[in-house]
């Protein structure tokens, strides 16, 4: 039997964790000084967010060196005490392999832009200019990347462009390259396993087959003059090439932990990555779940959903492995999406709670994000754009002032962008941690990087640790519940029960001689129901007939 199945993980992202010298920003000696708490919690796994040098336009996810850390989160010597901090606790360590493009201040690409017979020119992806009939140099084709804009950047000193999916500085490495594949697996994962850290989270991992022709993509969006490409970058023809011999070269050699950002794509797809005979990666992230609500291309245009959505959303992300050697994972927030229970539930400790009992009964690896295991919400609606920080929520909104002449803050416009970014921006799971309820949240002594949320004099860890009853007591019982009962709750089978009620979601988790019923009230209206006969394992109130609003409850079935 592998270990990565019955793990719980816990995700990391290092700028907001824990400050340890006081200078606003998390680091490793932070994480360090939690190993025990999240021992505590009942983690066997961290899984840490880039930490690599990096300019951080995209928070480290533009890497200018796999072999140094970013000198304000520590030292490599710190990252191996880091290591043996987990290993002595009897938890493992997997971080986050980031090569579907570097930073444009990483030596590669400081090289292949230097000339066009540079020997690294092909380690990115370089094309040349196309003209307009008025004879304008334009981009090579209609591409948009995903912090708007073109997906091409003009570089003057060659005169072509270069291809970044993400920020300008961000450019998307050439696969097509056996050199430039080399180079990433030495440099990105060898040096790293052979420091003793136990797998990867395979960031965007379905985008690095280009199809070569690099055609226009079709027109989606007809007022935007760039457009989603994802058709023509996603789920590649290559992509499972590149994805084998990354396994037979590198990971196959370590006893690892792999899961890949595959984010969208259909079932067929999705299994062609974690098939266990495929021999590509163990597990995977869907996004059926994290992007409902809003255009999967273009997160700040929002869409109405519904419980019936986003229950067969859940049905979709554990069903798909139903019969087949797959492995799949069990996760609602990140790095990368607002707080769940503002998102999805009704933004109060009860709802935290329910969450939780959700995620304990859902087939696969669990993950769950830092903050949620105190219930972390969203930040208030209050806040202006100048206390956002991500480059994708700065990005969309110059753009939008831009393209609209805006100079009033209180255009219509911008107050939609505004109620939309409260939703969904990734900045809502990038505020600090809150550890107490001192200045700050406790996450640092200095003036913090991103504001704390304010309600963190009453929602944080130190309420909360000695209190049976609050949502980090529940998720500690969660987490060691779900062990307990692994078959059912891990590797069991999920049948719905009711498809279509827009207020609860209840649900069978079978395995032969075994059955858990969970009945989850997904409103404010206290609801009706027939318990079933069987024992209450564990809810997140105390217990009436009726079930009240953002009541969850577990009952085992003989
Ligand atoms: C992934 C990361 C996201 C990052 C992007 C570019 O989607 O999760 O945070 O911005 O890749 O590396
Ligand atoms: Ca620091």
């Amino acid at each position: 039997m592998v270990w990565w199945k019955d793990v719980n993980c816990y995700q990391i992202w290092p700028a907001s964790f824990k400050d340890s010298n006081g200078d606003g920003i998390g680091d490793i000696g932070g994480i360090i000084t939690k190993l025990d708490y999240l021992k505590d919690l009942g983690i066997d796994v961290i899984w840490l967010s880039p930490m690599f040098d990096s300019p951080q336009d995209d928070m480290g996810y533009d890497i200018s060196d796999y072999e140094k850390v970013y000198p304000k989160y520590g030292t490599l010597e710190d990252m191996d005490q880091l290591i043996e901090g987990c290993h002595s606790r009897g938890m493992k360590l997997i971080l986050d392999l980031v090569v579907n493009h570097t930073s444009s201040e990483h030596q590669w690409f400081k090289e292949s832009r230097s000339s066009l017979d540079n020997p690294k020119r092909d380690w990115y992806i370089w094309k040349k200019p196309k003209y307009d009939s008025q004879g304008n140099r334009q981009p090579p084709n209609n591409w948009k990347s995903y912090f708007t804009g073109s997906a091409w950047k003009y570089d003057e000193a060659t005169d072509e462009y270069y291809l970044r999916l993400y920020a300008e500085s961000q450019p998307d490495l050439n696969w097509e390259n056996e050199d430039c594949r080399n180079a990433i697996y030495d440099s990105a994962l060898k040096f790293w396993y052979e420091r003793g850290i136990d797998g990867f989270r395979i960031d965007t991992a379905r985008l690095y087959s280009k199809v070569q022709t690099f055609p226009d993509a079709p027109i989606k969006f007809p007022n935007d003059e760039f457009q989603p490409c994802d058709m023509y970058t996603s789920n590649g023809p290559r992509i499972h090439e590149f994805h084998k011999e990354m396994y037979s070269k590198v990971t196959s050699h370590y006893d690892a932990m792999t899961v890949g950002e595959v984010g969208n794509c259909s079932r067929e797809d999705a299994l062609k990555y974690v098939s266990a005979r495929e021999k590509e990666m163990n597990m995977l992230f869907l996004f059926d779940v994290v992007f409902l609500g809003t255009v999967r291309t273009s997160r700040f245009r929002l869409l109405d959903f519904t419980l019936v959505d986003f229950k067969s959303a859940i049905k979709s992300q554990c069903d798909f492995i139903k019969g087949t050697d797959a492995w799949s994972t069990v996760f609602i927030e990140n790095h990368d999406q607002a707080r769940c229970i503002s998102r999805f539930a009704g933004n109060n400790e009860k709802s935290a709670k329910m969450i939780a009992l959700l995620q304990m009964t859902l087939t696969g690896t669990l993950f769950i994000y830092q903050g949620q295991e105190i219930g972390m919400t969203n930040l208030p609606r209050s806040w202006g754009i100048e206390e956002y920080k991500d480059i994708e929520t700065l990005n969309a909104y110059n753009d939008l002032v831009k393209r609209n002449n805006i100079t009033d803050k209180n255009d219509p416009k911008l107050v939609e962008f505004m109620d939309a970014a409260a939703k969904v921006a990734r900045d809502h799971a990038r505020s600090p941690v809150q550890w107490n309820s001192t200045k700050h949240g406790g996450f640092t002594t200095g003036d913090p990087w991103m504001r704390v949320n304010d309600n963190y004099s009453d929602i944080n860890v130190e309420n909360q640790i000695d209190d049976p009853h609050s949502v980090l007591s529940f998720y500690k019982k969660i987490l060691a519940l779900r062990k307990t009962y692994k078959d059912l709750f891990i590797h069991g089978d999920f049948e719905m029960v009711d498809e279509d009620n827009e207020k609860t979601f209840t649900f069978w988790k079978k395995t032969n001689d075994l059955k858990a019923l969970v009945i989850l009230n997904f409103s404010n209206d206290v609801v009706q129901f027939e318990p079933p006969q069987g024992e209450l394992l564990l809810s997140n109130f105390e217990i009436d007939k009726a079930l009240s609003p953002w009541e969850g409850r577990v009952y085992i079935v003989k």
